[in-house]
């Protein structure tokens, strides 16, 4: 088995020293350990591993930062691998890319062409040219730091980690079925599935435009490359679900409502809460902040007192999933996830 961990403070080889003894001394199990302070990384593998949460108690008593720890040990045990593509779509960084150059010409263009015109005309069209370029660029500059981020091949993969830790709440019993709205390509479906192979795990998404590396065909095909049968893909929208109330046994979604713009998201919510059986659990991800979402503490409430039990609004961009510097930098603060049972 082999785990990534994510770690942060560490500044030179002294410290990659300390955190490398750290480990093999609370951890005979581990037998190789290869920290890089460069890399933010300590990488272990043995027969068997420590859990996170006993990896994070040494990390932490060193005085690094644990930031997260991934198990690297499925992919590389199968043939086929799964491609769960990447939550910034590539297509938006090329139309980043394309409009930095876009910029970079007009302002360079304009400034020719107006080389006979007043000063004033100049600066002005100088600086609102400028900023629209340093705009793209540091969109571009974003696009490339979250894509590292989020990607299943780059070393932090934030992405599993959200999907892992929003799985890890859905249980479902003998024969139950589950619903992941949203679905995307199919990672967090795929992950409830295997989590619970008593049962099944639908997946549903409107697989539009924006996200368009995202399809049914590829949800289907990361789950025959898992080795999960279990699962079950169509198309459908979240803000009315093509399901009669009371259908599921657990309901899991994640980010996928702050992209629907024009509603309101606790209907939403509402609307994913009304096809989820008595008794069933819901485990939902999405950057909840005060502006999207609401008074989410008064919505908690309000479901408290229709009756759902164990309802906790558990902030996952304080060290949970991510650590706050981070979550800030990715666009991700209010990242939340709201878990219960109906
Ligand atoms: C950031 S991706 C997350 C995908 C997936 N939940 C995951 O964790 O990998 C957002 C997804 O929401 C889907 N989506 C957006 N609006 C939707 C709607 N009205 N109904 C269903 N899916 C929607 C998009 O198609 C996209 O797949």
């Amino acid at each position: 088995m082999t785990k990534t961990i994510t770690i942060e403070g560490m500044m030179c080889g002294m410290c990659e020293a300390h955190v490398a003894d750290a480990i093999r001394n609370a951890f005979s199990e581990v037998k190789k350990v290869t920290v890089s302070h460069k890399k933010g990384t300590a990488v272990i593998s043995g027969a068997t591993l420590p859990t996170n949460e006993e990896l994070r108690k040494v990390i932490e008593a060193t005085g690094y930062h644990f930031v997260s720890a991934v198990d690297e040990t499925v992919g590389n045990e199968r043939a086929a691998k799964p491609d769960y593509k990447n939550w910034v779509p590539k297509g938006m960084i090329y139309g980043f890319i394309a409009a930095t150059v876009v910029s970079a010409a007009l302002f360079f263009g304009l400034l020719i062409l107006l080389k006979d015109s007043s000063q004033t005309l100049r600066i002005v069209v100088g600086i609102v040219t400028g900023l629209i370029f340093f705009a793209c660029v540091m969109m571009v500059k974003w696009c490339l730091v979250a894509y590292n981020k989020f990607s299943y091949n780059g070393i932090r993969k934030l992405s599993k980690q959200i999907v892992e830790g929003t799985a890890w709440y859905a249980t479902l019993p003998k024969d139950g079925t589950g619903l992941d709205v949203g679905c995307g390509s199919g990672a967090l479906t795929i992950a409830c599935a295997k989590r619970n192979p008593q049962a099944r795990f639908i997946g549903i998404d409107r697989w539009g435009k924006e996200y368009a590396s995202f399809s049914k065909d590829l949800c289907e095909s990361n789950s025959v490359a898992e080795g999960v049968s279990n699962t079950e893909f169509r198309k459908g929208d979240a803000t009315k679900l093509d399901f009669p109330d009371e259908t599921f046994d657990a309901v899991v979604s994640n980010y996928v409502y702050h992209n629907i713009g024009g509603y309101d998201k606790q209907a939403l919510l509402r609307e994913t809460l009304r096809v989820l059986k008595k008794g069933g659990t819901f485990a939902i991800h999405d950057i909840m902040s005060k502006g999207r979402y609401g008074d989410m503490q008064k919505f908690v409430s309000e479901l408290k007192a229709e009756g759902y039990e164990d309802v906790q609004l558990i902030p996952t961009d304080n060290g949970v999933f991510m650590s706050r510097l981070e979550a800030t930098r990715l666009m991700l603060r209010g990242s939340t996830l709201l878990v219960g049972k109906k």
